[in-house]
C-alpha cells in the first residue's frame, strides 16, 4: 500500500490542453478510417496522419520515438502493434488493420488506436473487432473517481476471455500527459478492487490488445513490428481517457 504511487491529478486547464491534443488524434482517426480500403498502402495512411498534424499545428509523438520512422503505426492481421507504414504494405479485402496515432499540442500528448476491416470482412474478423471495441468501452467505464487501476484490467480481461479470445499481456497502456508514456502501466488483465485508487483528474491511455489465438508475441527483425507468435490475427484499440467528477471523459475524439 505504501509503495503504490498515486497517478497525477490534472487541473482543469491541463485537461483542456490534453483535450486539444486528443482532438487532433481524433481527427487523424476519422481521416484515416475514411481512407481504409482495398489497395491503399499503409504509407498513404501515414501521409494522411502527417497532413492532419501539419494543418492543426501539432507535432508527432511517434516520429523519432526511439528512432520510430512514422507518425502512425499500421498493424495488419497478425501484427498486434507497432507495424511500420510502408509503400509495400497494400491492404487487401478481408484484412483487419490496427491504426495507432498520437499528437502533441502545447506540450500535451494524446494517443489512441482503432482496428478496422478492409472492405468486406469475415464473421471471425468482425467478432475480433467487436470484442476489442467492447473491451475498450468496458475499460473506459471503469475510469471513475474512487475506482481502482485493477478494475481496468479486469474489465478488459472479462470481455475478451468470455468471448473466447486472448489478451496480449506483453504490452500495456500507460499514464500520459507531458510525455506519451508515463507511469503507471495499465495492464489489460487484473483483479477488480485492487491497485492504485483512481481520482478525478487522472488521465490514462487504455489499450486492449486481443488475439484470436495465442497471447504470445514475437518482434520482427525491423525491431518494431509485434506479431502474434502463431500467426493469429489480432486487434488493438486505445483511447486517452480522463477521470472526471462527471465520469469518464474520452479525450481522443474529434467532437
Ligand atoms: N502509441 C503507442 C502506444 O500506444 C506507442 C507507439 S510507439 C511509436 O503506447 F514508436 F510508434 F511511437
Ligand atoms: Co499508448
Amino acid at each position: 500500500m505504501f509503495l503504490t504511487r498515486s497517478i497525477p491529478v490534472r487541473t482543469a486547464e491541463e485537461l483542456a490542453g490534453m483535450r486539444r491534443a486528443g482532438r487532433v488524434v481524433g481527427e487523424m482517426h476519422e481521416r484515416i478510417r475514411e481512407a481504409i480500403r482495398p489497395g491503399v498502402t499503409t504509407e498513404a495512411l501515414d501521409r494522411i496522419g502527417r497532413d492532419v498534424l501539419e494543418r492543426r499545428g501539432a507535432t508527432s509523438n511517434f516520429l523519432g520515438y526511439h528512432g520510430y520512422p512514422a507518425v502512425i503505426c499500421a498493424s495488419p492481421n497478425d501484427v498486434v502493434v507497432h507495424g511500420i507504414p510502408s509503400e509495400d504494405v497494400i491492404l487487401a479485402e478481408g484484412d483487419v488493420v490496427s491504426i495507432d496515432c498520437g499528437a502533441i499540442v502545447d506540450g500535451w500528448h494524446g494517443d489512441a488506436a482503432f482496428t478496422a476491416g478492409v472492405g468486406e470482412i469475415g464473421p471471425q474478423e468482425r467478432a475480433l473487432i467487436a470484442v476489442a471495441d467492447a473491451a475498450l468501452a468496458a475499460a473506459i467505464d471503469a475510469m471513475v473517481d474512487g475506482g481502482r487501476l485493477g478494475d481496468i484490467g479486469a474489465a478488459v480481461q472479462t470481455v475478451v476471455e468470455s468471448s473466447g479470445f486472448a489478451v496480449v499481456r506483453d504490452y500495456t497502456g500507460h499514464g500520459i500527459g507531458r510525455a506519451m508514456h508515463e507511469d503507471p502501466a495499465v495492464h489489460n488483465t487484473g483483479r477488480a478492487g485492487t491497485g492504485t485508487r483512481l481520482r478525478s483528474g487522472n488521465v490514462l491511455a487504455i489499450e486492449p490488445m486481443v488475439s484470436t489465438g495465442t497471447d504470445e508475441t514475437v518482434v520482427l527483425a525491423d525491431g518494431w513490428s509485434v506479431l502474434t507468435a502463431d500467426g493469429s490475427w489480432s486487434a488493438h484499440t486505445e483511447h486517452t481517457v480522463a477521470v472526471t467528477d462527471d465520469g469518464p471523459e474520452v479525450l481522443t475524439v474529434l467532437s
